[in-house]
């Protein structure tokens, strides 16, 4: 069964990438894509941290939403104890908070679920922003006016739902702002998994390409495969085949020859985290790319929500660069391919200096070379 469902008259396509549904966090496991389309229903805070570091759910919006709903979830689990009248869920995305009472919750309490979850998300994965960002967004709504218990739970979860149906829009207006890049007859070569998959159901990177689609632009699109955990190879091609654009995988080595053909036109890809000088973290890989960028003179686009900058970090010296488990390396099909004893190098991400950045293509609009000032100012508009 396909997950692509349409919305605006069979205009847009998202997919169902994360949901919360009556008291669970619902999401595709992406680790199975694409041989199987598996759903799961999560149901406590520790199934939803173990999806963000076995990337079950991945991708930088994505990771922020889980995060998001996994603070909600808690909140979820302790209102329900909490009750009296024994309920099965008291969040759903539809439905809003049931109304059922809660004679022992305090504000003390919520405050210390939500800590409780929040310091265990954190340590989930370090380099998406995104994460941090909707962490964040979620604990602060205890600073604000309201002190009646059951309202507060109310606004919590008004906030998680609110990240998930703002990251909606925001996709759509990214695709919109970056589809004047895309040209009839263009190839373009994207990196791991920008697209809905990665999000909240439409893409980045990818959302661009689907709009230049809608818009009628007939284009073809490389995928690297994106070595370890082939994001390229499973996640990318398998959303542009269902939307029907034409793409090709190759290996990420197979790249350079591609530039040296003459067959790559633009680059375009996600981030992870932003500087407030431009850098940019993204999938390992991405650097090679912005090399090849600037040696064979095509340009390289970077599509992120603006919940992806991060003006606290000076530039990219700064991004923590999640290490992973060098078994994602040794191990090929269940099958060890580095002999024991090797060390093993297995970071996540790269960090792409904003030199090499054409342009970072946002909801508010499009950052042509990233400085520091432009998006200092940019940011502040
Ligand atoms: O390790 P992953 O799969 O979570 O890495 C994802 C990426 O690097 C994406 O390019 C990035 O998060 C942007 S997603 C819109």
């Amino acid at each position: 069964m396909s997950k692509l469902i349409l919305l605006e008259g069979n205009q847009r396509m998202i997919i169902e990438t994360i949901d919360y549904r009556k008291g669970m966090v619902r999401i595709i496991d992406q680790t199975l894509l694409p041989g199987e389309e598996i759903f799961l229903n999560l149901c406590t805070l520790d199934e939803v941290a173990e999806a963000i570091c076995s990337l079950r759910v991945r991708g930088a919006p994505a990771i922020g939403i889980a995060a998001s709903y996994g603070m909600l979830l808690n909140l979820d689990k302790m209102l329900q104890a909490e009750s009296a009248e024994n309920p099965e869920y008291i969040f759903d995305r539809e439905e809003g908070m049931n109304s059922f009472s809660f004679p022992g919750i305090s504000i003390e309490k919520i405050r210390n679920c939500l800590l409780e979850a929040k310091k265990r998300l954190e340590t989930t994965r370090p380099t998406a922003v995104n994460l941090f960002w909707a962490l964040n967004r979620i604990f602060s709504v205890l600073d604000g006016e309201e002190k009646d218990p059951g309202r507060l739970c109310e606004l919590i979860a008004r906030e998680a739902f609110n990240i998930y149906t703002e990251e909606v829009e925001t996709e759509i207006k990214i695709g919109k702002n970056g589809a004047r890049y895309i040209k009839d007859g263009m190839n373009i070569l994207t990196h791991c998994n920008a697209g809905g998959l990665a999000t909240a159901g439409y893409g980045t990177a990818l959302a661009v390409l689907y709009t230049a689609k809608k818009e009628g632009k007939e284009f073809s699109v490389y995928a690297d495969e994106t070595r370890p955990l082939l994001q390229g190879a499973r996640l990318t091609s398998w959303e542009l085949e269902r939307s029907g654009i034409k793409v090709s995988v190759l290996c990420d080595n197979a790249a350079a020859s591609l530039f040296a053909a003459g067959k790559i036109d633009i680059v375009i890809a996600g981030a992870d985290r932003i500087a407030a000088n431009g850098d940019v973290a993204n999938k390992i890989g991405t650097l090679g790319l912005a090399i090849l960028c600037k040696a064979y003179r095509k340009p390289l686009y970077i599509a992120a929500p603006l919940s992806t900058f991060d003006m606290n970090i000076e530039s990219g010296d700064d991004i923590h660069v999640e290490q992973r488990s060098g078994d994602e390396i040794a191990y090929l099909g269940g099958r060890r391919v580095v002999p024991e004893n090797v060390n093993i190098y297995n970071p996540a991400f790269d960090i792409t200096p904003a030199e090499h950045i054409s342009s970072i293509i946002t909801e508010r609009g499009v950052i042509e070379n990233p400085r520091r000032e432009q998006i200092a100012s940019f940011i502040r508009r």
